[in-house]
């Protein structure tokens, strides 16, 4: 097994597609190196016609055929979410691929790798980690959602106050990568740790200058070890997190 592949001096990782409005429905937008695996992103189109055979063809025949029980911008968004984490598991240099669905709708990724995906409605991302020691989450936000009631809802009251110390600007961005680490969070453990999590379960704290996540589940003896990273890309955010259960 190969180590993620590095951006070309364009600052893109090999074989991407060009960045910008005009990159083709389904193709990757990039596919890069990041702390806790490879990131990737593939673009999605603007109408929920059919997706293609010829872009089915790209995926496992198990993943073709949880696409087909789909319709509409959910078999747009799911597709895209597994073309993204392919092109991701090609810089580990894995030829043969499949992220197969859980019970809990989870990405199930083959052995010895961790996945999580996100989509909205132009871009999916994927984020995978060489190891199922630790699980991985990801999330993508777009800029709208900072302002809307539900990132304001998730926040604990010591996260609310320490954001009306902000500016409004900082505030707005500081709202987004909040919201959008615990729902990283959320993917990254509610299924490893069996639980029903809760925006209360994660702490964001921005203090140092940079967001820092802890989880404060209750009733658990030993609290996940948590990481994570957050970038603006993809006209939003993109929040990671990598958990380890101890
Ligand atoms: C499941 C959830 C996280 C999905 O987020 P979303 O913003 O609606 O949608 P996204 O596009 O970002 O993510 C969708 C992906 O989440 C993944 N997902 C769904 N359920 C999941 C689960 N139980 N565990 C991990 N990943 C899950 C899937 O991969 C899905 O994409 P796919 O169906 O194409 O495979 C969200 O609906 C949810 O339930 N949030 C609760 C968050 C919460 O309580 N957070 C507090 C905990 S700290």
């Amino acid at each position: 097994m190969t180590g993620p592949t590095e951006p070309n001096r364009a600052g893109r990782a090999e074989g991407a597609a060009p960045e910008g409005p005009h990159v083709p429905p389904y193709a990757t937008v990039f596919a890069r190196s990041h702390a806790f695996g490879v990131l990737a992103a593939v673009a999605l189109p603007s109408t929920k016609d059919r997706v293609p055979e010829a872009v089915l063809a790209r995926l496992d025949a198990r993943e073709v055929e949880a696409a087909r029980s789909l319709t509409g911008f959910d078999q747009v968004r799911w597709v895209g979410g597994r073309l993204a984490a392919h092109a991701a598991a090609r810089h580990f240099g894995v030829r043969r691929w499949a992220l197969l669905v859980g019970r809990q709708h989870e990405p199930v990724a083959p052995e010895g790798f961790a996945a999580s995906i996100s989509h909205k409605r132009t871009f999916a991302v994927a984020l995978v980690s060489d190891t199922d020691a630790r699980s991985v989450g990801v999330d993508l936000e777009d800029d709208v959602v900072a302002a809307s009631r539900i990132a304001e809802a998730v926040l604990r009251p010591e996260e609310r106050a320490a954001l009306e110390e902000l500016e409004e600007e900082d505030r707005a961005r500081a709202r987004l990568e909040t919201f959008a680490l615990k729902e990283a969070a959320f993917k990254a453990l509610a299924v490893p740790l069996g639980r029903v999590l809760t925006f209360e379960d994660a702490r964001v704290d921005f203090s140092s200058g940079r967001a820092e996540l802890a989880m404060t589940v209750a009733g658990l003896a030993c609290q996940p070890r948590v990481e994570c990273r957050v970038e603006r890309e993809l006209g939003g955010v993109i929040a990671a997190v990598r958990a380890e259960i101890r």
